[in-house]
């Protein structure tokens, strides 16, 4: 334990609500994944399941919004009886109902903010609205409690990086509730969109993460240099601390202009095509299929710009806990899932002798469970929705 800032990570004791069964029941539909969990005391995961919309999405290259509200109001209603079934308990038995409000899309949040808000008053429990980066950040801290490791001290520096997010937040508890400071967000693209897109006109599948994640590890990360610009931001002067202006932003549509550039002056185009189409005529292909069809300098370039973006999220995350005095880092999101990512980010904590944090795979990407697990503090501080909850597609946190 540090200095006064330091609080451990434990929600019992001196709060409003001392709970019940502590069964929440959390329910994720913000962009495509229809998921349902139940969470006992914001730390055991009884269940969690989650339905992926990838497949359908992946014809497209991207998630359409339409199509993942339809496939949410198709899957809810199961997802969520699957996960009480496979808790085995019932909903008489629950604490609360937590649900994502936002960030997200509009029409998508509202399948999982409509059901959960019919499903609490029909069985008389509260409900509770959640922050989908909030829970990004809780799926760490509930599988670091579930370990029962040596609890994390405060104040934290979290990065939550997906495929629509690139954030770094100040976090720390405060009594019940936990309170967050944006120290840095991304000026334009989200670290997973520029995997995404990347892969996609590199002739890969959809999303792009998992296959340049795969592939990198053939090539040369020295082979092709990325750089990263300091990022101008417009924070206001007069009267306001350093830690009210130092900002540790992203931007990650450079490095995807450079990679395109890249493809045309070397002349990749036509391989590119010739990938495409041998990828799509395998039914379901593997990272061996596509490194099959990836020539040495493909290699090197999808290992370059891995290396390049990892790198910049690092420097930024341990720029960010050096300039706030965080005590250890979390990373989670989508993009957590990234071996190299999790490698460096290890090896450069262990340098600074710095704690660093990484949800397991499944909690890294979309699920319930986090939902279920960053309501437990709010429940316990009587922090709970009212009937006129609706969806924040634009919610911001801290
Ligand atoms: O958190 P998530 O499931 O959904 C969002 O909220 O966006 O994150 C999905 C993003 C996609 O952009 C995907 O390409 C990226 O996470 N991703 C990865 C890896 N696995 C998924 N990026 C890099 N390496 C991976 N292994
Ligand atoms: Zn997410």
């Amino acid at each position: 334990m540090g200095g006064k800032s330091c609080v451990r990570i434990s929600y019992d004791g001196g709060m409003g609500n001392e709970g019940g069964t502590g069964l929440i029941l959390g329910i994720e539909s913000s962009c495509d994944e229809t998921a349902a969990a139940v969470v006992r005391r914001g730390g055991e995961a009884l269940s969690n399941v989650v339905a992926s919309q990838m497949e359908l999405h992946a014809n497209y290259g991207g998630v359409v919004p339409e199509l993942a509200s339809r496939e949410h109001l198709r899957n809810i209603v199961v997802i969520v009886r699957e996960a009480m079934a496979r808790a085995g308990v019932s909903f008489a038995e629950l604490d609360a109902v937590a649900v994502t409000e936002g960030p997200g899309l509009a029409g998508a949040l509202l399948v999982g903010i409509t059901y959960a808000k019919a499903l609490a008053y029909g069985v008389g429990k509260p409900l509770i609205g959640v922050n989908h980066l909030e829970g990004h950040i809780h799926a760490v801290l509930m599988e670091a409690r579930a370990r029962a490791e040596e609890a994390m001290e405060m104040p934290l520096l979290a990065l939550v990086v997906s495929g629509g997010h690139t954030h770094l937040y100040l976090a720390k508890q405060v009594d019940a509730s936990w309170r967050y400071q944006n120290v840095g967000k991304t000026v334009d693209d989200a670290a997973g969109e520029a995997f995404d897109k990347v892969a996609k006109l590199l002739g890969l599948g959809y999303p792009g993460g998992p296959w340049i994640d795969g592939l990198a590890g053939l090539g040369n990360p020295k082979a092709v240099e990325f750089k990263f610009g300091q990022i101008k931001t417009r924070a206001e002067k007069g009267g306001r601390s350093f830690e009210e202006l130092a900002r540790f932003d992203f931007s990650f549509s450079g490095i995807k202009t450079a990679v395109l550039r890249y493809v045309e002056t070397q002349g990749m185009r036509e391989a590119i095509s010739v990938r495409r189409e041998a990828l799509a005529g395998v039914a379901k292909p593997t990272v061996a299929d596509a490194a099959g069809l990836c020539d040495g300098r493909t290699l090197d370039l999808i290992a370059s710009f891995q290396g390049a973006v990892v790198g910049n999220l690092l420097r930024q995350a341990f720029g960010a806990a050096e300039a706030f005095g965080a005590r250890g880092i979390v990373v989670s999101g989508g993009v957590a899932a990234n071996g190299e990512l999790r490698r460096r980010f290890l090896a450069e904590g262990e340098r600074r002798g710095l704690p660093v944090a990484f949800p397991s795979l499944a909690l890294s990407t979309d699920n319930a469970a986090m939902i279920a697990a960053a309501a437990w503090p709010r429940f316990l501080a009587v922090e709970f929705a009212d009937e006129g909850m609706g969806a924040l597609p634009q919610m911001r946190l801290g």
